[in-house]
């Protein structure tokens, strides 16, 4: 699987968190048992509808998403429409694959690694940015 690492920090420390908090989570959830149906050593009953992983981490980008979505709007982030677009191309992304019964235990390399390019990239064109940003123009309080 693909290294994800650090990548680049907003500087604003609740996004910084969550995308920490993503990280950890891609770092785990593909482990045998975690998430998945079919169980440890993928012995369990799965019909590869709507994989559980995949729909894990919808549930967590989702949120993570909405709270930089509403960071955006409160401080009328000029960039907002891109950056929220971004989000959205990933969120329709799993979305495909979790219609198209793709299982991230078998095709897990795939899964995490079409994720983890996503962060690595998102990290750089928008995420950045936005703490740029926000940091420089003091709309955001560091705490947050
Ligand atoms: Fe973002």
């Amino acid at each position: 699987m693909a290294a994800l690492t650090q990548g680049a920090v907003t500087g604003l420390p609740s996004i910084d968190a969550a995308n920490d908090g993503l990280r950890f989570l891609l770092e785990r959830v593909f482990q045998p048992g975690v998430e998945c149906r079919r169980g440890t050593g993928g012995r369990g009953e799965c019909d590869f509808s709507r994989c559980t992983r995949i729909e894990a981490i919808v549930r967590y980008v989702g949120r993570n998403f909405a709270h930089q979505e509403q960071v955006m709007a409160d401080s009328a982030y000029p960039e907002a429409g891109r950056h929220c677009d971004d989000h959205a191309s990933l969120l329709d992304h799993l979305n495909v694959m979790l219609h198209a019964k793709v299982c991230a235990d078998k095709d897990s390399v795939k899964v995490h690694d079409y994720i983890a390019h996503w962060v690595i990239e998102h990290a750089q064109r928008c995420d950045h940015p936005l703490g740029r940003w926000a940091v420089t123009r003091r709309v955001v309080p560091p705490t947050l």
